[in-house]
């Protein structure tokens, strides 16, 4: 019998719903990584994949950004929202926003800072909420914003357009706070919106960005995107600080290099968004099921009835996003094929038929 460190201790054949966090990494990804090994190169970025990433992140944000790969998505808000901060200030986001409700506490404990949370519809916030908040804080017994972060696409599958973008930013610029995008999934919202990367960050008046490359196929790679320089100041030291500076940061620059040099990006996170559209298709009609969020990236949010959403999970795994309204979560991945996606639906077409009375349709 073979060592149980190089036998398969799952079985690769399953695809679930939970996340694409829940997928492995592309074999483009993993070939990248093979081809970088061997021989000794610079530790800590000063090597030859880290400065090719440098000029293929120049290519898709402008000539201006700087690139700093770093190893999480939580990672990399906190190495941004620190430099983008002073050690005073609090930083706003949607209520709900990842960086808040599901990083630990790590921007408050590691970085020290205090999020603020601003009312949100289908994970998108407004000028005027922005605003509002920002005169509240400015109170001498409150924390003073210093930033925003916003999340595209949104935690709840929704984008902000260019022009939504800019118009936060301008406000927030108004106002003297910097802007962080917290784009674990970019990737899709520019798959989706038809933009390049530029459009939806530096162009649209973004100071930084957590660029996600794991979501989208990365077996362990995200990077901070300084969009506009003087605005992130001690970025480079706050990574070390903040544990994000990997001695052996060519694998992880390898990673996104082969996400983003060609269109593997592209065509995978379209991939991933397309999934997402058929299952919402397939079970859009099916009596008990109501899709509460536009379908825009990778993600289907829907309510169904309780005992059916029970026998799935015994089946499928898929997230529970909401506890008291029975809402759930279905992502897709670059790698779910259309047969998880028909065989899921109808799976969920049975289950809402026994508890509705309706015949299980042709989903
Ligand atoms: C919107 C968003 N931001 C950040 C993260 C953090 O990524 P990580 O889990 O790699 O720290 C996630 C992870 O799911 C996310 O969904």
């Amino acid at each position: 019998m073979p060592a149980v460190t190089t036998s398969r201790l799952h079985d690769p054949a399953v695809r679930g719903f939970a996340s694409d966090n829940a997928a492995g990494a592309h074999p483009e990804v993993l070939a990248a990584l093979a081809a970088a090994n061997d021989g000794h190169v610079g530790s800590y970025g000063a090597d030859p994949y880290t400065a090719a990433l440098a000029d293929v992140v120049r290519r898709h944000f402008g000539p201006q950004a700087q690139v700093h790969p770093v190893l999480s998505g939580t990672g990399a808000n906190v190495v941004a929202l620190q430099a983008l901060t002073r050690r005073w200030e609090a930083v706003a986001c949607a209520r709900g926003a990842h960086v808040d409700d599901d990083e630990g506490g790590a921007p408050e404990h590691v970085g020290g800072i205090k999020l603020v949370g601003l009312p949100a519809v289908d994970g998108k916030v407004t000028p005027d909420d922005l605003e509002a908040a920002a005169v509240r804080a400015a109170a001498p017994m409150r924390a003073p914003l210093g930033a925003v972060s916003l999340t595209q696409s949104t935690e709840l599958g929704t984008c902000y357009t260019p022009e939504e973008t800019a118009a936060l930013t301008r406000r927030a610029h108004d106002l003297g706070l910097r802007v962080h995008l917290d784009g674990a999934r970019l990737v899709n919202a520019a798959v989706a919106l038809g933009c390049d990367l530029r459009a939806l960050t530096t162009d649209a008046g973004v100071d930084v960005v957590s660029l996600g490359a794991t979501k989208n196929g990365a077996l362990l790679a995200d990077a901070v995107v300084v969009c506009r320089p003087g605005t992130a100041e001690g970025l480079e030291r706050l990574r070390k600080q903040s544990l994000q500076l990997a001695s052996k940061t060519r694998f992880v620059a390898a990673q996104l290099l082969a996400l983003l040099d060609g269109d593997l990006w592209r065509t995978s996170a379209a991939h991933a968004n397309a999934m997402a559209a058929r299952l919402a298709a397939a079970v859009a009609d099916v009596p008990g099921v109501r899709i509460t969020r536009p379908v825009q990236v990778n993600a289907v949010f829907a309510v169904l009835p309780a005992p059916a959403r029970a026998r799935l999970q015994e089946r499928f795994a898929f997230h529970l996003w909401d506890a008291t309204t029975g809402e759930v979560r279905w992502m897709t991945a670059f790698d779910t094929r259309d047969e998880d996606v028909d065989r899921f639906a109808a799976a969920v077409a049975a289950e809402c038929a026994q508890d509705t009375g309706a015949r299980a349709g042709a989903a």
